[in-house]
């Protein structure tokens, strides 16, 4: 028995990374998958996103754990796009219990100013734009995740001017999507849908492993090799790790998918191996 046999989950942003970890996770405790991604580059987004094929390879990953997975490519900024994906992933798998919203970017460095904006559309309003898709196929029980970032949360974490346009759109987004998730959680919990946010620390993913991101980590070199960041990104967490692994995030996914986590709602689930204790409060209750 699978904690989540008999569910279904869309994931966005599944072609790689996080999402593809999240598919093949949540299968295999039990769940279908309905798989979405741009599988395309955005220009002012510094490194290349998922292709098609990435985008094959989370299926056939995910039905050798013995469950089906329907892939869309879809853009979660195309509302209309977002909904013909759920709708036929929807139509062939019979329902859909639990959402994940994963897809984002990141465009650090120096990239236009547009970066802003296109961080904020992806990461922000790709979330909301998901839940909306999604929502009217959910019913009681039901679990929504979003993913955020501690990095974005902390002040002069990802909205460091050093950072430009990219990082304060990226910053601005995820920090909205702390706000989403505790307001809509509130708003769903009398019809018991439960919704609630992972925040994840630096993460072993191309996102990470990006020109941009090695600058960020060592600013002091013209062009960084993984190698030069590699000793750097050890920086952020009090525990001695460089970095999490996605299967760490999706770990924390499949419990806050699951029945055990039924009382679970409005939660910024860390996932960063201590990095936001010292920038945070025991409790905030007042
Ligand atoms: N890697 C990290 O260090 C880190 C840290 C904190 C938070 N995050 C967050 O984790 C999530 C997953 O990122 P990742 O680390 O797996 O990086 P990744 O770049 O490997 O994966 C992101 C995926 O999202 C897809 N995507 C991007 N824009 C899209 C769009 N408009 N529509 C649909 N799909 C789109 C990409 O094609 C890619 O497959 C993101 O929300 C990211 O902000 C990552």
């Amino acid at each position: 028995m699978g904690k989540l046999d008999g569910k279904i989950a869309l994931i966005t942003g599944a072609a790689r990374g996080q999402g593809r970890s999240h598919a093949i996770t949540l299968a295999a405790h039990g769940a279908d998958i309905i798989a979405l991604d741009i599988c395309r580059d955005i220009d002012t987004n510094s490194y290349s996103l998922a292709t098609e094929e990435d985008l094959a390879e989370t299926q056939r990953l995910v039905e050798k754990e013995d469950r089906r997975c329907i892939t869309s490519i879809a853009d979660v900024r195309e509302p209309s796009q977002l909904r013909d994906a759920i709708a036929a992933g929807v139509a062939e798998l019979g329902g859909l219990h639990i959402v994940v919203a994963n897809a984002g970017i990141c465009p650090l460095g120096d990239v236009p100013r547009k970066a802003f904006l296109d961080a904020v559309d992806v990461d922000l309003v790709g979330v909301i734009n998901t839940v909306s898709a999604a929502y009217p196929h959910l019913s009681s029980g039901a679990s929504i995740i979003a993913t955020g970032s501690v990095a974005a949360l902390m002040k002069g974490g990802t909205d460091n001017p050093a950072l430009g346009a990219g990082g304060a759109g990226y910053s601005h987004a995820k920090r909205g999507v702390a706000e989403f998730v505790h307001a809509l959680a509130l708003a769903l919990a009398p019809e018991s849908i439960r919704v609630n946010a992972v925040h994840p620390t630096n993460c072993n993913t191309d996102m990470l492993h990006s020109e941009g991101m090695y600058k960020v980590f060592r600013p002091d070199l013209e062009t960084p090799t993984r190698e030069d960041a590699e000793g750097a990104f050890y920086y952020n967490q009090p525990m001695p790790v460089p970095w999490v692994e996605p299967v760490d995030i999706s770990n924390a996914v499949a419990f806050l998918a699951s029945d055990e986590a039924k009382f679970v709602t409005g939660l910024q689930m860390k996932v960063d191996a201590g990095t936001a204790i010292p920038h945070t409060k025991a409790y905030a209750l007042a």
